[in-house]
């Protein structure tokens, strides 16, 4: 394990992710946990992340006592850096020259870090004040212009710092600074998708005992599918998977749980089709919070009447809801530590809390893309692996005004062409997602074959991001946009009018409603 201490920035995430891109895995803690917990995890190396930009900043936490002592080869970033040069005797200078941004890094020297890499190379800097001069013993290797110590090591103790982000990508040899470390610390490249899944598995069979029952609410997703599909490896029949279908998915998406899911995984399935049910909940509802709500309860209602009939038929003896929960939930909830955190419990449709449950949660440990990786490993369709986030109310949301059966086919239709096109223009990983939304109730004249028409516009709402809360609108390639808005309009009797949404997040939401 190498430790990330998290001081508070962003940047922890990324860094657990760089780590373990390199095949070793990461764990990120407080910067409040004391260093006897730290080391009782027996980590093999320790990274201290960035945080606020200078030792002296109001909200600088403070470096636990003896973390530069412990004996396990430490890197500090950023702010790390800078606590490790005060912990130990260097100096850090109130300098008010700040850095942000890329900025050019001279190698001064290569030691451990920069071995074999160029001596002038871009890097992303993000700080106040800066470390002045180095503590005794140590060599300073890379400088900048406003920076005389940006990197310093002392390879013998076992410790490594750097001023800039190497964990970012802009930081041209990050990667590789990150990888001379891990090496150095002479941790070996063992996480791999196999021992992951092969460990989640043997993790779950354990928790669930050899006569233990579990239910999994799969929502056509990747994350639920994987977890059901690690749970059903640890414990086959006894896991019972619940797939509601609220008549709100996309087309296709229903099939690929119903058969391509069951086919890869062998799964134990029970289909609801509760779409009757939700379209009469929704019936004239035009408002898009009500909608949600809805959707969320009668949600809970199915679940809850297929609950009770799996108890029914298992004698009462079901002792285990799975979930999707993954390590960024886990991180941001303060439950890093493998302690019971809140959000979990609302992340199948708002499962309500008094569910008499334990959680089975095989993805608690993954990022999104390891889990991705994880359902490519366990053989699930690929179209479930890669789809795009799409929300749970599904298109019920992106029908502006009233949702209806017939609504619903037409938008199903034209967002099936939209993915088609984006897929088959090789687009798919460049954009976020891309939202079609039907105007239900607006419509416009138009002119197609010899007649006037009189149909709705479709919205495409391409955007790219990192992780939703922002966002901006991805630039398509025009022949794309032509092609879609041709196809859409040719194809989808209803609909004469495509329309491009060129607004970011902030101010627009990715989803209309
Ligand atoms: P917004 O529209 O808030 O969306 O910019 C941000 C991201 O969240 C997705 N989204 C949802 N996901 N339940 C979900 O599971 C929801 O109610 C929901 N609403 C929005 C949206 O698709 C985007 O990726």
């Amino acid at each position: 394990t190498v430790l990330v201490v998290d001081f508070g920035a962003q940047y922890a995430q990324l860094i657990a992710r760089r780590v373990r891109e390199c095949h070793v895995y990461s764990e990120i803690v407080p910067w409040s946990m004391p260093v006897e917990e730290m080391l009782a995890k027996k980590p093999k190396a320790i990274i201290l992340s960035g945080g606020p930009s200078s030792v002296y900043a109001d909200d600088a936490p403070s470096v636990p006592v003896g973390l530069f002592q412990t004996g396990v080869p430490t890197f500090g970033i950023c702010y790390g850096f800078q606590a490790m040069a005060q912990a130990l005797g260097g100096q850090v200078a109130r300098t008010g020259v700040a850095e942000f941004g890329g900025t050019d890094l001279n190698v001064l020297s290569e030691g451990v870090l920069f071995a074999g890499l160029p001596a002038a190379q871009r890097v992303w800097m993000s700080h106040g004040d800066a470390v002045a001069a180095a503590p005794e013993g140590f060599a300073v290797t890379a400088a900048t212009a406003e920076t005389p110590v940006a990197a310093f090591e002392h390879p013998g103790k076992g410790l490594y710092g750097v001023q800039f982000h190497p964990e970012v990508l802009h930081s041209e040899h990050g990667q590789a600074v990150m990888k001379h470390f891990l090496d150095a610390a002479g941790c070996r490249p063992t996480w791999t998708m196999l021992n992951i899944v092969e460990d989640a598995v043997e993790a779950v069979r354990k928790q669930i005992g050899p006569e233990g029952r579990a239910i999994c609410a799969l929502s056509g997703g990747v994350d639920s599918a994987v977890a059901a599909a690690i749970v059903q490896r640890a414990i086959g029949d006894r896991l019972t998977c619940v797939f509601v279908d609220h008549g709100l998915l996309r087309k296709g998406e229903a099939e690929q749980v119903e058969r391509d899911f069951v086919a890869a995984t062998g799964v134990n399935l029970r289909v609801v089709d509760a779409s009757d049910q939700f379209l009469k909940a929704l019936e004239g509802v035009t408002e898009p919070e009500e909608k949600r709500k809805i959707i969320g309860r009668e949600f809970i209602r199915v679940f809850e009447d297929e609950q009770r009939a799996i108890l029914a038929g298992a004698d009462g003896a079901v002792d285990f809801l799975v979930q999707g929960t993954l390590y960024p939930d886990v991180v941001e909830s303060g439950g890093g530590t493998g302690t019971a955190n809140i959000k979990s419990h609302h992340n199948v449709g708002g499962l309500p809390d008094d569910l008499a449950f334990e959680l089975v949660e095989p993805l608690r440990t993954l990022f999104k893309d390891e889990v991705r990786r994880a359902g490519e490993e366990l053989g699930l369709p690929a179209a479930m692996v890669w789809r795009q986030p799409f929300p749970g109310p599904g298109l019920g949301i992106r029908i502006i005004g009233a949702v209806t059966r017939e609504r619903l086919e037409i938008l199903r239709e034209a967002d099936a062409i939209a993915r088609e096109e984006l897929s088959r223009a090789g687009l798919d990983r460049d954009i976020w997602q891309c939202p079609v939304v039907l105007l239900a109730d607006v419509r416009s004249v138009g002119v197609q074959g010899d007649g006037r028409t009189y149909g709705h516009p479709v919205v495409l709402r391409p955007v790219t991001s990192e992780d939703a809360m922002t966002a901006d609108w991805a630039r398509v390639p025009y022949d794309v946009l032509s092609r879609i808005s041709t196809r859409i309009t040719n194809e989808v009797r209803e609909i004469n009018r495509v329309v491009l949404d060129v607004t970011s997040k902030p101010p627009g939401t990715i989803e209309w409603e």
